[in-house]
Formats: structure tokens, C-alpha cells, sequence
């Protein structure tokens, strides 16, 4: 019987790794967001990695490389973590390197899964498709902030967890998945109002990226769903 688990921080995921399952990373504001914008616009493949160093160690070589710490962008990198950074020609049929404050830290934490893919609301329909698909149980990874909690991907968790809990294949939610499909519930006819106070957000909004804010909550912006194959996300 095919499970439905959500993980609220990369440094609970030895708790539910499991040999079979698939695990979505989930960080919609902004790095999954960002990898599906920058596969929309042409990217080849992103090769997500842990630390800056190595992502200094990618530039020296030649790379793309975008960095971001604390939603700034990382001097010396060409770009940071704004899906807007990568809706450029520049990285068409690119390999681009990427470090983020947590998205790339979940991707690390989870990367010898069975299968690892990329979910945004930007993918939404795409990721939940995939997922019915492939008929397997499901761990909705949440990337949250240094390891903590963080509101915008359980309410993303919450999407899909309602959305794949309709199908006859997903009877089954654990109660992390439960609460936040109740959770998104209670926010989807106006998540903006639901995120005010959440603590990504009022950064986001104090670096005045409210504009990013807005354009990762959209839904289906693309169809494209990156996959983890060999270190390197792609889309086939
Ligand atoms: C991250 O990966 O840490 C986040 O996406 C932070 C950000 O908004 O740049």
C-alpha cells in the first residue's frame, strides 16, 4: 500500500528514508522554484551542490554557478536564487551549478533515494501526474529554513498530499502529510494572506522580492519535471 509522508526539515529525513520510495524536495521559495524556471528556459542540466566552495570550485572550471546564503546572492557567482536570474538565453543548453541555503542541503540529504524529483507549485500538476504514475510510495521532502519548520513547502506539501490522497493508489497519509493537507486547506483560497507573517516571507519582502513571492506561488507555469539522475537534475 502506497504511503503519502511528509518530512518537515532535511535533518529528519534518516528518520523516513526508506529504500523504495520517492522523494520530492520541496523549497518553493525559492530554490525549486528557481530549478524549474531555469529548465523552462533551456537549461541542459543543474548540478546541486552543498557548500559554496564547491560551488567556487565549478566556477573556476568554467560553470554557471548560482549561489545564494540567506537570500542574498553570493558575490562572484553569476547568479543567485531568484527564478528571475535564470530567465535569461544565457543558460540555454547550459549546464548550470547551484548552492542554496536549504534547497540544495535537502537535495544532498536525500540523494541516494530510490528516485528524486523537484516540486514547486510551478511543476504542480506535472509532479502530481508523475506521482500517480509511478504508482510508488511518496516522501515530500521540505527543505524549511537551517533545519527548522518553515510554513510555504508544508503548504506545498499539503497541495500534493490532497491532491494524490483523491487517488485510489495513496489511501494512506501519515499524520505530517495529514495536517498539512488540512493546513493548505485552510490557506489555498488565499495563500499570500496565509504566508504574511511566515518568516521567509517577511525576508523575502524586506530584500523587496515580493515580485518572487508572487511568481513562485503561481501554479503550472511549466511542465517540466527535473529528476535526480547521477548527482546532475535533468528532464527527460
Ligand atoms: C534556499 O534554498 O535556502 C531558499 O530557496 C532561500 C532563498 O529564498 O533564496
Amino acid at each position: 500500500m502506497n504511503k503519502v509522508e511528509v518530512c518537515f526539515s532535511p535533518n529528519l529525513y534518516p528518520v523516513y528514508k526508506r529504500t523504495d520510495n520517492i522523494v520530492v524536495i520541496i523549497d518553493v521559495l525559492r530554490a525549486t522554484s528557481a530549478i524549474c524556471t531555469a529548465f523552462y528556459y533551456g537549461a541542459e542540466k543543474i548540478i546541486p551542490v552543498a557548500t559554496v566552495e564547491e560551488a567556487l570550485k565549478y566556477k573556476q572550471q568554467g560553470f554557471l554557478v548560482g549561489a545564494e546564503r540567506d537570500a542574498i546572492k553570493v558575490d562572484g557567482f553569476d547568479f543567485g536564487n531568484s527564478p528571475f536570474d535564470y530567465m535569461t538565453d544565457k543558460i540555454k543548453g547550459k549546464s548550470i551549478v547551484l548552492t542554496t541555503t536549504n534547497g540544495t542541503q535537502a537535495i544532498e540529504a536525500a540523494k541516494n533515494a530510490h528516485k528524486v524529483v523537484i516540486g514547486a507549485f510551478l511543476n504542480f500538476t506535472v509532479l502530481c501526474d508523475w506521482l500517480k504514475k509511478e504508482n510508488k510510495s511518496v516522501l515530500l521532502l521540505c527543505s524549511g529554513w537551517k533545519n527548522r519548520f518553515n510554513l510555504e513547502d508544508t503548504l506545498f506539501a499539503g497541495a500534493v498530499a490532497e491532491e494524490l490522497s483523491k487517488h485510489v493508489n495513496f489511501p494512506f497519509l501519515d499524520d505530517a502529510a495529514l495536517a498539512a493537507k488540512f493546513m493548505y486547506q485552510t490557506a489555498k483560497t488565499n495563500p499570500h494572506k496565509y504566508l504574511r507573517n511566515s518568516s521567509h516571507r517577511k525576508r523575502l519582502a524586506a530584500l523587496n522580492l515580493k515580485k518572487d513571492i508572487k511568481y513562485c506561488l503561481a501554479f503550472d507555469k511549466t511542465n517540466l519535471l527535473p529528476i535526480l539522475e547521477k548527482d546532475c537534475l535533468v528532464v527527460r
